[in-house]
């Protein structure tokens, strides 16, 4: 009989025992595998030769997604709303009280969505309902439902099913795992097969160099090498996808020949914004945007520096520019704060090598004062970089870039005109994914108000990008908290970069 030693020894096994169908566990114990992989194999080879049936029964098992897992801690939106709304005095049951009482944007939208879905509705900006007892007794099934998940996983066959599409229709509260289930069961023709003639034969896996010496490989019979065969996938340890893309990031801009720079979180209003010709006034300055602070609460700044600046930002200087006016306050310039973007880095560079060509990047976590939500944090990275050479120009500015993203993966990358104090011309930088534009970064020329002070006359190229937002791109996620959440099952799935 034409059968390799799996399908032999699997045969084989189920002959020896009158049984009507096989689960996995019978066969490995029967042919002593410890591997279910050979089961598998060697079912599909005894199904094709006619002597084994394979049945195949799919399960799905639910659990609680990351937003299902808050919701068994913290309550259901609707319930959180509902208790909100029925505490309130039926004219301040509108949206301006409901963000006032903590419910933020992402969620009092989505929420009144919700309620809406129960059959609250809006009259004169206030929400109104008739039927509270129903209402409360569907959000109080939904409640069960998140409760009975959140004690044990379950088979969904055997939860309630309008639960079940109810919540799949809504982002992260539950996951769905599937199963497939195998038996194997021998055809007539299996059981009709004579044991003894299923004798294994001595498979030769690997060609040794002492077989091609002794010709003893003309008569041997091979293993053949499915490729094909499923295996399981390895888990161990791997690199945060985060730190996989910051190092694959780092070996394009070595590739195209810049250095790597770094700096400190920590730096000097002047630094950070000063230098870069941000007026003092700024409404990005503010508390509102930027983490100043209280230890140290200044940083020293070289008096060269603080002067120049002052001159720069009150008159122009001899830079060509009139300047912004104002007195320029050279204790804001020593505030302590922490760094709104990595700019910071390349000025710095600049000031520190005036007259020395350079072509540097860096990638380096800059702070915000945003509010957490889908697409914003208050930490986040950013990857800049300047060519700075006295014959630097736009053209090498949008030729660097799209070169840079064309390597990561996304070779059509297109600049819009854009505004930033410290550059001019200034551009805004999107690439094409899946048919949309989407915005990365700000680039553009410095202009002479950053670059005389520093001691240059050379133009300067310049861009900052958003580490996380080609992050999410590249490992295809819509929420750019999943990036840090510690969550090491979904972490393991992300691909590998
Ligand atoms: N610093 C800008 C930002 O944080 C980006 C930028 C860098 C723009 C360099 C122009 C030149 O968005």
């Amino acid at each position: 009989m034409n059968l390799g030693n799996n399908e032999r020894r699997m045969l084989k096994g189920m002959l020896s025992k009158p049984k009507a169908t096989w689960t996995l566990d019978q066969i490995l114990s029967v042919t002593g595998w410890d591997d279910q992989v050979h089961v598998a194999g060697a079912g599909k080879g005894l199904q094709e030769a006619g002597l084994v049936e394979v049945e195949e029964s799919t399960s799905r098992l639910v659990t609680l997604g990351s937003e299902g897992k808050k919701a068994a801690e913290g309550g259901l939106l609707e319930s959180r709303l509902w208790d909100w709304v029925r505490n309130q005095d039926k004219d301040q049951r509108n949206m301006g009280y409901l963000m006032s009482s903590g419910f933020d944007r992402s969620e009092s939208g989505p929420g009144i969505g919700i309620l809406k879905g129960l059959g609250v509705e809006i009259e004169s900006g206030n929400l109104v309902f008739s039927n509270e007892e129903e209402i409360s007794q569907e959000i109080a099934r939904r409640e069960d439902f998140i409760k009975l998940i959140s004690d044990s996983s379950a088979e969904s066959s055997t939860l309630d099913e309008g639960m079940i599409s109810h919540f799949s229709s809504r982002s992260g509260l539950l996951e769905f795992e599937e199963t497939i289930t195998r038996t194997w069961k021998l055809t007539n023709t299996g059981s009709s097969v004579d044991e003894s003639a299923l004798i294994e034969n001595q498979l030769i896996g690997e060609l040794t160099p002492e077989m091609l010496q002794t010709d003893s490989w003309m008569g041997a019979e091979f293993k053949p090498f499915d490729v094909q065969a499923p295996a399981p996938t390895p888990t161990g340890g791997r690199r945060h996808p985060m730190q996989s893309l910051i190092e694959r990031i780092r070996s394009v801009f070595l590739e195209m020949g810049f250095s790597e720079i770094d700096g400190d979180y920590v730096q000097s209003a002047g630094w950070n914004m000063d230098s870069l010709f941000i007026p003092q006034s700024h409404p990005a300055r503010t508390m509102q945007d930027t983490f100043y602070l209280d230890q140290p609460s200044k940083v020293e700044v070289d008096d060269s520096y603080l002067d120049l600046w002052a001159r720069v930002h009150e008159h122009g200087h001899d830079t060509g520019s009139r300047g912004w006016g104002g007195t320029f306050d050279k204790e804001e310039s020593q505030k302590a704060l922490l760094r709104t973007h990595t700019t910071v880095n390349t000025v710095r560079h600049i000031a520190e090598n005036p007259s020395q060509p350079s072509r540097v990047f860096g990638i380096g976590r800059v702070f915000r004062q945003e509010t957490i939500d889908r697409t914003h944090m208050p930490e986040f990275h950013q990857i800049e970089g300047i060519i700075h050479e006295p014959d630097a120009n736009l053209p090498m500015l949008i030729s660097t870039l799209k070169t840079f993203y064309a390597k990561m993966g996304y070779p059509d990358v297109r600049v819009r005109p854009a505004y930033f104090p410290y550059t001019e011309p200034s551009a805004e930088v999107d690439i094409l994914w899946k048919g949309e534009w989407l915005e990365l970064g700000g680039s553009g020329i410095f202009r002479p108000e950053v670059t005389e002070p520093l001691g240059t006359e050379w133009p300067v190229c310049a861009w900052g990008m958003g580490l996380e937002r080609l992050a999410m791109l590249i490992l295809g996620l819509d929420d750019i908290r999943q990036l840090y959440q510690p969550d090491l099952e979904r972490l393991r799935k992300m691909p590998l970069l």
